[in-house]
């Protein structure tokens, strides 16, 4: 298993380019099996959850091919009229995502059979609102031996209220209503901008979508969709890390190709700590300030400030001058960092759903674990900071969501390295 080592006290200055988003490519490379044909999506990120989602597709008998040289961010993706409508235990449980597969297959195939994803490191992270959704669109759904199965001959359009806002089921219901007869009115969707995203890569296959990006979609089914070459959109978590980075060793990082507007809430709060984030025309720019001032975050659905982004913006509020209240709304168990964080120094003491950050002058580097993808990111921005030397360990959770993270950092000045074992 990997290692990451950090030697902290770098001031992190530069330029560094954002990958494209994870949370992005997942639910597109899961929409084009919507149509028959040749795919080809553009700017894919590199990483291990995309490799996990071809993987799939293999299995189920769609190829996917990764692009060489100048092509190298591309896959292409042959989808036949027929496949292996399912995705076996394996790999949803190393990937919850999985599920996106459902609402798309039932759709074209009228069955899809997928394995229930079970706990996870940040909470229970049901799916009844998938599945409740597809049933209104009248798809038949059983429960058996740890997989879900929904069967329907044909999905019927129908009004569907989301009970809480989900992102990847707001996705699966609008990629299953596609291809539905009549129109499907989704409420209480999900508004993030990869659901939006993802409406304009299916609109661009022939889709019928409209108020994707509000909470209110109105979707009229068509009879088929055609393929699609798509741009995935930047990563605006990779982004925020980045930008967090900056703030953190009182730095001065442009991130190119960001999008400000994905990023409000998260700039918002930088300036509000006395950070320095400006919107240039290729990317942001965030300069650290000298003193990192105390501010309090609670993590909503979008536009609200993003549960990927607390634990980064944690480790900024741990070394503030003073006291910070994180609250966290939308998953249960998502401060696991909280104890890796305690012990490089950090004062902070968890009360339910809120944690408070007395910020300390400093970190000190020690060994560390990570327990999930955004944890891993908040233990390496930590160990940037902190005097001495951080490992970090299970960094493959890392490797979930951060492109060649190490190197990016590096690029801008960190003292950081690889271990492979
Ligand atoms: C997506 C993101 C993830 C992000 C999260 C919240 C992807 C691939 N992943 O995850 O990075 O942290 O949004 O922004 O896009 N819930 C239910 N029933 C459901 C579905 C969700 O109760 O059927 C609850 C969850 O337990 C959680 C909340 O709703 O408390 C939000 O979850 P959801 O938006 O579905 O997260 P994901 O789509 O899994």
């Amino acid at each position: 298993m990997d290692r990451i080592i950090v030697e902290g006290g770098q001031r992190l200055v530069g330029e560094v380019e954002v990958s494209g988003a994870k949370n992005a490519a997942l639910p597109m490379l899961a929409g084009v099996l919507l149509a028959e044909g040749r795919h080809r999506l553009r700017n894919v990120p590199d990483l291990a959850d995309v490799r996990t989602l071809c993987k799939l597709f293999e299995i189920m008998g769609a190829r996917t091919q990764r692009g060489e040289g100048a092509l190298a961010d591309a896959i292409t993706i042959d989808v036949d009229a027929s496949l292996t409508p399912e995705a076996p235990y394996d790999l949803v449980r190393t990937m919850r995502a999985s599920v996106l597969v459902l609402g798309p297959l039932v759709a074209r195939l009228g069955r899809a059979r997928v394995s229930l994803p079970g706990g996870c490191a940040i909470g229970a992270r049901p799916i009844d609102q998938h599945l409740k959704g597809l049933e209104r669109l009248g798809a038949e759904i059983t429960l058996e031996h740890g997989y879900v199965e929904a069967r329907a001959k044909k999905l019927v359009g129908a009004k569907f209220t989301f009970d809480v806002v989900s992102v990847t089921g707001t996705e699966n219901l609008m990629m299953a209503a596609c291809l539905a007869e009549g129109r499907t009115i989704l409420e209480n969707a999900a508004c993030e901008p990869e659901v939006e995203a993802l409406a304009h890569m299916l609109n661009a296959m022939g889709a019928r979508i409209r108020g994707a990006g509000t909470p209110a979609l109105t979707i009229d089914g068509v009879r088929s969709l055609r393929p699609v070459e798509h741009p995935i959109i930047p990563d605006r978590i990779e982004a925020g890390t980045f930008l967090v980075a900056a703030a953190l060793t009182q730095g001065d990082v442009l991130v190119k190709g960001a999008l400000p507007e994905h990023m409000e809430a998260l700039i918002q709060k930088l300036r509000a700590t006395g950070a320095r984030v400006t919107a240039e025309q290729d990317g942001v720019r965030c300069q650290g300030a000298d003193v990192i001032l105390p501010t309090d975050i609670k993590t909503l659905a979008h536009p609200g400030f993003p549960t990927d982004m607390q634990a980064q913006l944690m480790v900024l509020l741990s070394v503030a001058k003073g006291s910070s209240m994180v609250t966290e709304t939308v998953f249960e168990n998502r401060f696991m960092h909280v104890l890796e964080l305690s012990r490089m120094g950090a004062d902070i003491r968890i009360d339910g759903k809120v944690a408070l950050v007395k910020g300390v002058p400093n970190l000190s580097g020690a060994p560390v674990m990570a327990t999930d993808l955004r944890a891993s990111a908040c233990l390496v921005l930590a160990g940037l900071r902190a005097r001495g030397q951080t490992e970090i360990r299970r960094v493959y959770h890392l490797d979930r969501g951060y492109e060649r993270m190490e190197e990016k950092l590096s690029g801008l000045g960190a003292r950081i390295e690889r271990v492979r074992d």
